[in-house]
């Protein structure tokens, strides 16, 4: 299976899914100069930047995404740093198909700066939640949740660095057992066969 990764950050979800050994035949960006295109640039993978100021709509953004996938060939799509939201047309081209990895265990803490709320908020538990990417923000089917408990003594960059640590394994888990038909979508649920 061919994958897409979409970032627009530091890319070391890409780097451990490249690791990992998933084949990823193509890599796009929403942002210039991020490490994550440097990521690609050393595993040969092909790049694609396709900047949202370039576009007069969600729907003309997406237009191009999609095209970019088709004439790569991909089968499918995981997200990882990639902050835009996806248009319906591509939601539904490719549903059941795109993954998204999140820093909390949703519905906790969706959105931007999921880390940092966490420790806000006081919670004592976090995490770090594999789902299939449908219309809304953050709210496809859960197929992955690991948790990450919050010490006292958590900064930010602490609290992230445990959370990325789950991230770089999970991503790869969910991903193969994508692969290998482990799990299935049952209305908004995942269900996982024994
Ligand atoms: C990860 O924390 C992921 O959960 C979130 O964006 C971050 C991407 O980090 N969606 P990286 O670019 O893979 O290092």
């Amino acid at each position: 299976m061919r994958w897409a990764v979409l970032v627009g950050g530091t890319g070391s979800n890409l780097a451990a899914l490249l690791d990992r050994g998933i084949d990823i035949g193509l890599v796009v960006s929403h942002r210039a100069e991020v490490g994550a295109l440097v990521i690609a640039r050393a595993h040969r993978v092909p790049a694609a930047v396709l900047l949202p100021s370039r576009y007069a709509s969600r729907e003309a953004y997406g237009a191009d995404l999609r095209q970019t996938l088709e004439n790569a060939a991909i089968d499918a799509v995981a997200m990882a740093g990639f902050l835009r939201w996806l248009d319906t047309d591509t939601v539904r081209s490719y549903r059941g198909r795109i993954f998204n990895i999140h820093p909390s265990l949703l519905p906790a803490f969706p959105g931007l700066h999921a880390i940092g709320q966490a420790l806000v908020y006081g919670v004592r538990w976090t995490g770090v939640t594999v789902h299939l990417v449908d219309e809304g923000r953050d709210s496809g089917p859960v197929v992955a949740q690991e948790p990450v408990p919050v010490e006292p003594e958590d900064d930010e960059e602490s609290l992230a660095a445990r959370i990325h640590a789950v991230e770089h394994r999970l991503y790869g888990d969910v991903l193969q057992a994508f692969e290998q038909q482990r799990f299935f979508v049952c209305g908004r649920k995942v269900v996982w066969r024994q």
